[in-house]
């Protein structure tokens, strides 16, 4: 895990997503598809396996980090899992239909993880990969935050394409407006480690989310953010 996904982070992700993964995932799998059981890697607190929960009559949430998953959503058709998407060694072969990564392909993408999705999939099953950027940077600017940017690997657009036996059945990307209150906003700045440490220097004293919500609620503004999205489908081939 090359980002901080620790138990402040989990309070953020836990208290606020913004609530793209049904958007995103409506994008590439139709109203009229339904899967057995669906495997969500990299679940965090469990919005992306939640989302994924519309098109599935069960879902496992994986996620590595133990602080994440100790404030993960409860919902009756998810079950979470703690482990990494390389090391998927304990679960069944070709129990799941459909895999989906939401923000965490880049993390788990190892040539292991290639294998594994081929066992734990049958042929013909789907993944999705998909992520989005929320464009905060106006709004650090305007808390008069400084934020440098650091030098991140971090692609959105992680893919499966230099696997040549997921076909690529879908695929888009796009930019949509949300609109977010105050205390979302907060949540949603301080789930980065990077922003959080920005916004730490800037609200010295005390709780930075206290701090942050009074100074956005102050200002009584019903916050306007434009969030870049990205998808992709696959279907799993047969050999030979
Ligand atoms: C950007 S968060 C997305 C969380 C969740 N999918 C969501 O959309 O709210 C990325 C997640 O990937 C997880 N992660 C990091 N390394 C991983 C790996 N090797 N395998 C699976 N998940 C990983 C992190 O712990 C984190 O929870």
């Amino acid at each position: 895990m090359s980002e901080r996904y620790d138990s402040t982070a989990a309070r953020h992700y836990a208290a606020f997503r913004p609530p793209l993964h049904p958007l995103i995932l409506a994008r590439v799998i139709s109203p009229h598809e339904s899967f057995r059981v669906g495997l969500d890697v990299g679940c965090g607190t469990g919005h992306s396996a939640v989302a994924l929960t519309r098109y599935c009559d069960q879902v496992l949430g994986l996620e590595p980090s133990r602080a994440m998953l100790e404030v993960a959503q409860r919902h009756p058709k998810v079950s979470y899992h703690q482990g990494s998407g390389d090391a998927l060694a304990d679960l069944p072969v070709q129990a799941f239909g459909v895999v989906t990564f939401a923000g965490s392909l880049f993390y788990a993408k190892t040539e292991r993880l290639h294998n594994e999705l081929l066992r734990v999939c049958p042929v013909g099953g789907t993944i999705v990969a998909y992520d989005f950027e929320v464009l905060v940077h106006e709004v650090m600017a305007n808390l008069g935050t400084e934020c440098p940017p650091v030098a991140s690997e971090y692609d959105h657009r992680a893919n499966l394409s230099d696997w040549p036996e997921f076909r690529i059945d879908g695929n888009g990307n796009d930019r949509v407006g949300l609109d977010v209150a105050g205390t979302e906003m907060a949540h949603l700045l301080l789930a980065d480690s990077n922003r959080y440490e920005a916004l730490v220097r800037r609200f010295p004293n005390g709780d930075p989310f206290v701090a942050l919500v009074g100074h956005l609620e102050k200002a009584r503004v019903q916050l306007h953010v434009d969030a870049d999205i990205f998808f992709t489908r696959y279907r799993i081939l047969g050999g030979g």
